[in-house]
């Protein structure tokens, strides 16, 4: 179940969180998580832990070298479309580095906060969208340089905060299987190449090029149709 807490000056928007809730999916989370909305803030509380664990987005320090996020699109300055944005982690991280991003996010929760977040900090490389990916995979009319995709929703006993996420996003993100049309999808797109992140251990099968691996995650490439 998930619950709603706001103060007075944010009553409209909480009062929003609320319906979207209750008319959407997020009506059937089972898992005990509580929201708490404040004129510039949000985060969630995952109570399934304990001590419960708080989601909240911060400035965090990249996650990844320099080198490999440039291994993985090497045109410097080129766009990327990630269409599965999360709580924005890698998005930031490669507009940080010149990138073009476009995120897009689905799940109305998920996008607020990041939105909140944003609206605190200047990303001029970054644009969020809310939407499915595989509608605009299918309707856009711009064209991007490369396409991102991370459905890696892997449980894992590491309590990093990057862990914390995941475990939080798995309860409110709904379609968990969506990779492998997007994939589809994607490659019907003009692109350099198309980039899905996995976990090094994922035994989920796909047609791929080559990969480029961490300890933990491996990023598959497919390389694109220009
Ligand atoms: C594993 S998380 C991505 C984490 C993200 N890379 C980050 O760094 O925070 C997957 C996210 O993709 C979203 N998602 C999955 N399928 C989608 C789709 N077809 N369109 C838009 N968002 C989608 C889910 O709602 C979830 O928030």
């Amino acid at each position: 179940m998930i619950k709603v807490v706001f103060d007075y000056k944010c009553t409209k928007e909480g009062e929003n969180l609320k319906n979207i809730i209750h008319h959407s999916h997020l009506a059937d989370v089972t898992q005990n998580i509580e929201i708490l909305l404040s004129e510039n803030a949000m985060y969630f509380l995952n109570h399934e832990t304990n001590p419960p664990s708080k989601i909240e987005l911060k400035e965090m320090k990249n996650a990844k070298s320099n080198d490999l996020v440039y291994k993985l699109f090497p045109k410097k300055n080129s766009s990327i479309l990630d269409c599965t944005g999360g709580f924005g982690r890698d998005a930031i991280e490669f507009s940080k580095l010149g990138y073009k991003v476009t995120m897009i996010e689905e799940n109305p929760l998920v996008l607020m906060a990041v939105k909140k977040f944003l609206d605190k900090y200047d990303k001029p490389n970054l644009r969020l969208i809310y939407g499915n990916s595989l509608d605009y995979l299918r309707m856009k009319s711009d064209s991007f340089d490369y396409i991102y995709i991370d459905s890696m929703f892997k449980k894992s006993k590491n309590k990093s905060k990057s862990k914390k996420d995941l475990e939080l996003l798995q309860y409110l993100c709904r379609e968990k299987i969506t990779r492998f049309n997007l994939i589809r999808e994607a490659k019907k797109n003009l692109c350099e190449r198309i980039v899905i992140k996995d976990s090094s251990s994922s035994l989920l099968k796909y047609d791929s090029d080559y990969s480029i691996k961490t300890k933990l995650i491996r990023y598959n490439i497919l390389k694109g149709n220009i």
